[in-house]
């Protein structure tokens, strides 16, 4: 049975292990393993997690499946124009749909991929979202990544802006998607 939990700082170190994987995983095959390494040590390591949960807003997910985690996930409180590269196609849309909740990482383990544990992460996400008063929900997804923009889509995101990622020493080409969440 598939379980989802907000976690603290003792579970810094699986919500990390399992995000390492999982990103290495999804991406590591499309990307030079520098690049993907830096990433993983730069936002993974089980003290950034744990300094980045002691930040304001900031909470982990982590999905298991029985004992075996399968899954994670990061929500922030940071509306779209945290990120300054971020270029929306509706400038006016952070204003209208504010205050907004940034979903930073959602990964799920390659073996436990296509069974609704990523939809279940995103449900928590959207439940918190709500408790928070927030009206946007929104994220940052690789613009090569079809199979993640097609997920998203089918949850109601839609693309409405741009903005760059930086993996290691590679600028990549993000679309930034984002859900209403009612007046
Ligand atoms: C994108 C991602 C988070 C989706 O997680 P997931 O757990 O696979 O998602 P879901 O199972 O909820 O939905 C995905 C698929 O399962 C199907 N599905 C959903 N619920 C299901 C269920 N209960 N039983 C069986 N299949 C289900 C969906 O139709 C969908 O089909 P697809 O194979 O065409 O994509 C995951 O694939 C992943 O981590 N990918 C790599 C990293 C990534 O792209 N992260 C997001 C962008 S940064």
């Amino acid at each position: 049975m598939i379980r989802i939990d907000f976690v603290g700082s003792d579970h810094a170190p699986l919500v990390g292990a399992v995000g390492a994987q999982a990103f290495h995983e999804a991406f590591g095959p499309r990307n030079t393993r520098a690049d993907v390494s830096a990433h993983v040590e730069s936002y993974y390591a089980p003290w950034v997690i744990e300094r980045e949960m002691a930040r304001d807003g900031v909470r982990y997910l982590l999905a298991r499946d029985g004992e075996r985690a399968v899954g994670m996930a990061k929500l922030a409180g940071d509306p779209p124009s945290s990120d300054p590269s971020v270029v929306l196609v509706d400038p006016t849309l952070e204003e209208r749909a504010g205050p907004w909740l940034q979903v930073c990482q959602l990964y799920v383990l390659e073996s436990a991929r296509s069974r609704g544990v990523g939809a279940r992460l995103m449900e928590a996400m959207v439940a918190e979202a709500r408790a928070r008063g927030c009206r946007g929900l929104w994220l940052g997804v690789w613009s090569e990544n079809p199979r993640g923009i097609a997920f998203y889509r089918r949850l109601g995101l839609a693309v409405v802006g741009e903005a760059v990622f930086q993996l290691g020493s590679d600028p990549q080409r993000d679309h930034v998607m984002a859900l209403r969440l009612g007046e």
